[in-house]
This record gives C-alpha cells, structure tokens and sequence, in this order.
C-alpha cells in the first residue's frame, strides 16, 4: 500500500515548507516538491499544516488508583488519542511494593496486549527500590525496551519512595543507560497539610489544592534535581506547574546541568479560581493541582525559553460517579483529569493561534522532544525519509467546540467545556495507514504496536 500527501505545509520541529510526502507500508520514502511517484491513494492537502504524529508521554489508562480505575481502557484511551492527533502514548506501570517489576509489567501487559488502536510504550514506576529490583533494570532496559524508570517523592503510604531509593535506583539505571522520571512534590508535607485540613474539618476540594501549596514542589524539585546532578543520571520532572518548580531547574542550568522538563496542558491554560466552585471543582482535582495566573506565564516563557521541553497531559480520567467517591471528604477524590483528546487542539489554539508558542515550537514539545528524550527519534517525532508515516493534516482555520458529548474520551464530563477552539485535526495517518479521517477512526483495536525504546536520552 502507498499513499501520497500532496502541497502540505510541512512543519517539524526546524522547518516550514510546502512539499509532498510519499510514504510506502509503514515509512515515508520520499519528501519533495511535485513528486511523480504513483500512489495507491492521493490525498490533497493544501492549505493544510502537516504535524508528525504528537506523541503524548504522561498518561494512566486503566490504571488502579485510590481505590478504582482510571475510565479510559488501553483501547478508548489510544482511540481517543489519535482523534486529538496523537499517535503515540506512553503510560505508566505502577510496582506493587513487595512485588517485582515484571510481576507488574505482566499485569499491565494483560490489559494493554491487543487492545490499542495508537501506538504505545511504558514508563516503569519503581515504588519499592530494594537489591531484587535493582537486579531487573538492566533487563527492562535491555530486552524489554523500557528504559525510563518513573519515581513518587508523594502519595505517602502508597507509591511514595525515600531518597535512600531514589539515589540508588538513579545509580543502577544510570549504569545501564536509561532514564529517571519523577513526580516531584514533598509527600511527607502534603500529608502534613491533607491530616490537618481534615481534622479543623476543611473537605471540599479547595483544600486539595491548599494542602499542596507551591513550596511543596519547589522543595522537591531542587531535591531531585540535586540528587541527579549528583549520580549524573538523567532525569525528567513531569508535569511541573509552578515557578518555584522551574526555577529550581533554571538554577541547576547555572551549574551547567540539563534536566528535562514537561508540564501539561491544564497547567499553561486553567487556574486554581476552578476549586472554588464547591464541589465541582472536584473535576480538577489533581496532583500537583492548579496553580495561579502567574505560574501559567512562567510555564509558558519556560516553554520559548527552552526550560520546559514537553507538554503532555497526564490524561488520568474518571467518571463523575467515580469523583463523588471523595463527596465529603477531598482525600477521597481520585486524582486526575482528562485531556489526551484535547491536548493537540489546545495547544494550536491557545499557543500558536494567540502567538505564545511558533508553529516550529508546537512540533517541537509535542511531538519530537517526547520522542528524543524517550529514545524513540527518528523513527517517531518527526517528518523524515526513513521514519515512520505517523502524519497529522490540520486545518488552521477550522473553528469547533469542545464538548463532553463530542469527545471521544470514556469519562462524562470534559474539563474544557464550552471551549472554542482555532484548528482541528481532520486526518491522521498510523504507520502508513489513515487510521482518523473526518471525525471517523477507521482502524480497530490491535492496530497500536507496543514500540520497543532506545537507551540514551538524547541531548535536546
Ligand atoms: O492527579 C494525577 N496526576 N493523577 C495521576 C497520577 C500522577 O500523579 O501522575
Ligand atoms: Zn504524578
Ligand atoms: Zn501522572
């Protein structure tokens, strides 16, 4: 099967230009101006912007938690994914403390094998580092192609490890070239704060986010950072939201350190005024939760600055029913919002529309970064001879809105309600094949291949 995308403007992570792309099975084979190779299919695509596909590194589909599942299955998770124009996902494998690594990847395996329509990898979050552990990441990192190791400094009691773990699985993943990742926020202090603000009887939402105060994630984003400088393994804080945070990173960059960054969409666009809505507000609860207008403009010059590498989601979904499991008491709320849908959308919108971000620095966080720190560049990330044809046509002008009864995502409320977004993905192509034309998705569950990653983050 061959396909030709005709007079596109292709834009990467570097260039701009109107070019056709030829691509045969699952790879591009040639870039040019009137190419004459006859194709299959020929699909026109002037006036369109031509993305590779985004590449969403932050998300928890069917992921146990706080008592229940995150709504989104390996199946509507990457169905909804490639809607948005993303292609590939990477989700997170939680160890059971007292458990192995593989125990976890097998169970993970039982409900991702087979089911995903997008292309997708796996972080392995470490949640007990002790000498059998260690022993299994050179094997993840060899044979299994799993080569970033995701790490809690919260969730107390739950997936949390200390510092004595932390520096010990950055020794061992980086003697075997992978990656370390980390929520960065002080577990120990948020469940300080969580304890007292239910004892003076503080349970809505709001106290979420007040018992998660900016200084929780600034402290232990320095801490983090300190300790890779340190064991000189590379490490990823994910999704950072706040100016304390960055500047701890901004201040390791004097000693000539590099610490990769993502934040998330909600982070650049909403705001903590949300939790003030009673209990609706419960829609937002996440960790770490929304900050204030100021944070956004630091993410956002963070981002231009070239501090902030990657914007991902961390989609966690639950249903509205699932929320109220936490009515009287915010604890309670399982954690995480979704937005693996919008994610592409918005960012267009809100950022190159309304000129905060180039077009070229669009690419760049959401689609080549993810695939250059994650080991996965050339082959995904960009538009290339020689890598895979995961291709997103755009229209610029198009304008919709985003709503629960349109999206595609498994979870009965969206957190952009109402929103009016510039540009939508009309077509996107999976490895060769048109896997989303006009609002329908013409492959079925099983198409998505589990991607095998390479070692070495690669210098960005
Ligand atoms: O609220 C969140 N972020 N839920 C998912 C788990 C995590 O911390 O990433
Ligand atoms: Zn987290
Ligand atoms: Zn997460």
């Amino acid at each position: 099967m061959s396909l030709i995308i005709k007079n596109g403007n292709i834009v990467t992570a570097t260039d701009n230009y109107i070019a056709d792309i030829f691509i045969e099975a699952e790879t591009i084979v040639a870039i040019g101006k009137n190419l004459a190779m006859k194709a299959d299919k020929v699909i026109d695509a002037t006036g369109k912007l031509i993305f590779p596909g985004g590449i969403d590194p932050h998300v928890h589909l069917s992921m146990p938690f706080m008592g229940t599942y995150s709504s989104d299955t390996y199946e509507t998770g990457t169905r909804a994914a490639l809607y948005g124009g993303t292609t590939m996902l990477i989700d997170f494998i939680l160890q059971k403390q007292g458990n192995s690594l593989h125990d976890a990847l097998a169970e993970w395996q039982s409900r991702s094998n087979d089911n995903c329509v997008g292309d997708y990898s796996f972080h392995m979050a470490v949640t007990d580092f002790n000498e059998n552990t260690r022993k299994e990441i050179k094997d993840f990192i060899e044979r299994e192609g799993i080569t970033s190791f995701k790490t809690f400094m919260a969730y107390k009691g739950a997936l949390m490890i200390d510092d004595r773990q932390m520096v010990g699985l950055m020794e061992e993943v980086k003697k075997h070239g992978g990656l370390i990742n980390v929520h960065a926020t002080n577990g120990d202090m948020i469940d300080y704060l969580v304890q007292k603000n239910k004892e003076e009887g503080n349970l809505a939402p709001l106290y979420h986010y007040l018992s998660q105060p900016e200084v929780t994630e600034a402290e232990a984003s320095e801490r983090f950072v300190d300790m890779i400088n340190y064991t000189g393994c590379p490490g990823y804080i994910v999704h950072l939201t706040c100016e304390g945070a960055l500047n701890a990173v901004r201040n390791a960059t004097k000693r000539n350190q590099k610490v990769f960054v993502e934040t998330c969409i909600q982070y650049l666009l909403l705001d903590a005024s949300l939790y003030e809505k009673n209990f609706e507000g419960a829609k937002w609860v996440m960790s770490p939760p929304l900050r204030e207008k100021k944070d956004q403009a630091t993410l956002w010059a963070g981002i231009n600055q070239g501090l902030v590498n990657v914007v991902a989601t961390d989609h966690c979904p639950f249903m509205w029913e699932q929320k109220l499991m936490g009515k009287d008491d915010f604890s309670k709320i399982p954690n995480g919002h979704p937005a693996v849908e919008n994610r592409m959308e918005l960012l267009y919108s809100e950022g190159v529309a309304k000129n905060k971000i180039t077009l070229n620095k669009y690419v760049e966080v959401a689609c080549t970064n993810p695939a250059k720190i994650f080991g996965m560049f050339p082959r995904k990330g960009t538009i290339a001879i020689g890598s895979d044809a995961d291709i997103v046509i755009f229209d610029p002008n198009e304008k919709h809105t985003i709503s629960v009864n349109t999206h595609h995502m498994n979870v009965d409320y969206s957190g952009y309600e109402g929103w009016e977004l510039t540009g939508k993905v009309k077509t996107v192509i999976l490895r060769g094949t048109i896997a989303i034309d006009n609002n329908e998705c013409l492959i079925d569950k099983g198409f998505g291949k589990f991607i095998k990653r390479n070692k070495v983050a690669q210098t960005i």
